[in-house]
């Protein structure tokens, strides 16, 4: 049994229906750590339970949909309902997502959306568990950020402010809880296989061209470094945003 079995706490993986998000479940649960399951698709987010479950985790499963702030809200209350106040140790605010839109077609409804569901959702919810987390003295924060924030890519603006907010809060919030134990971090992942890309892949030839790695990240490669954040490993890591992108943002192709 390790420490955090042995404390009984929980871990908050926001988008852990699938994809980076599934799989760092997996692996915090190996880790001891009890994970609340979250997206919006109730049969997934079962699956994903099941499957800490068989793995000798402990889970629940809740939905909601964070492009709805009134949804993070319900969200919060029912959770701690669930596995009680002031019990989340970890926090992964990794469900997020945009659109690719031309700034002059993006509609405010679709502006609000990539907001509410990159910033507001990671805001409300740091707002609800850090407290309790910088009061016991220790925690931990895990944004999930993109590529797209340090490097821009015509036509997905309202996306990449949202996801530049949210290394932004990183920083913030290093400064706000890091002096009371929780420390919070960000990855700042670049072309990962998962669904959320799936219908897009044929858009990647040139990307992958400027990648060192030659390659796509699977969601377990991501997973791992934000597992090692999340760990003892990382105790003196506070406030980074850390590229997980095969070296995209290091090297200018020729
Ligand atoms: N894949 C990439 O190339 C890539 C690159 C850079 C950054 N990222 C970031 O990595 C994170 C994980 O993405 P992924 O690639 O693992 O994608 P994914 O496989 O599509 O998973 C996205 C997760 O977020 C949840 N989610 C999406 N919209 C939601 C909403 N409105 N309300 C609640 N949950 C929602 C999904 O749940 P449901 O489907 O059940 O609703 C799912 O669990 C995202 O923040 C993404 O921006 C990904």
């Amino acid at each position: 049994m390790n420490d955090a079995e042995s404390r009984g706490e929980w871990a908050l993986v926001t988008g852990s229906t699938s994809g980076v998000g599934r799989e760092t479940a997996l692996r915090l649960a190996e880790d001891g750590y009890s994970i609340v399951v979250c997206g919006r698709d109730r049969d997934r987010a079962a699956e994903t339970r099941k499957a800490v479950e068989s793995a000798g985790g402990r889970a629940v499963d809740l939905v909601a949909d964070f492009t709805d702030p009134a949804s993070v809200r319900g969200f919060i209350a029912e959770m701690k309902e669930a596995v009680g106040d002031g019990t989340v140790e970890v926090l992964i605010n990794n469900a997020g997502g945009g659109m690719f839109s031309p700034t002059e077609d993006t509609t405010e409804e679709m502006f609000d959306a990539a907001f509410n569901l990159n910033v507001k959702a990671p805001y409300l919810l740091t707002a609800a568990f850090a407290p309790a987390m910088a009061q016991r003295g220790r925690g931990a924060i895990v944004n999930v950020g993109s590529l797209g924030t340090t490097a821009a890519t015509a036509g997905t603006s309202a996306f990449q402010a949202a996801k530049g907010a949210l290394m932004m809060l990183t920083k913030s919030w290093a400064a706000e809880y890091g002096p009371r134990g929780v420390r919070v971090n960000a990855v700042e992942p670049g072309y990962v296989l998962t669904p959320l890309n799936e219908h897009v892949r044929h858009m990647y030839g040139g990307y992958l061209a400027g990648v060192p790695a030659g390659r796509g990240a699977e969601p377990g490669e991501v997973a791992e470094v934000i597992r090692f954040l999340v760990s003892p490993k990382a105790s003196y890591v506070q406030g980074v945003t850390l590229p997980v992108d095969g070296g995209k943002n290091a090297v200018v192709p020729l």
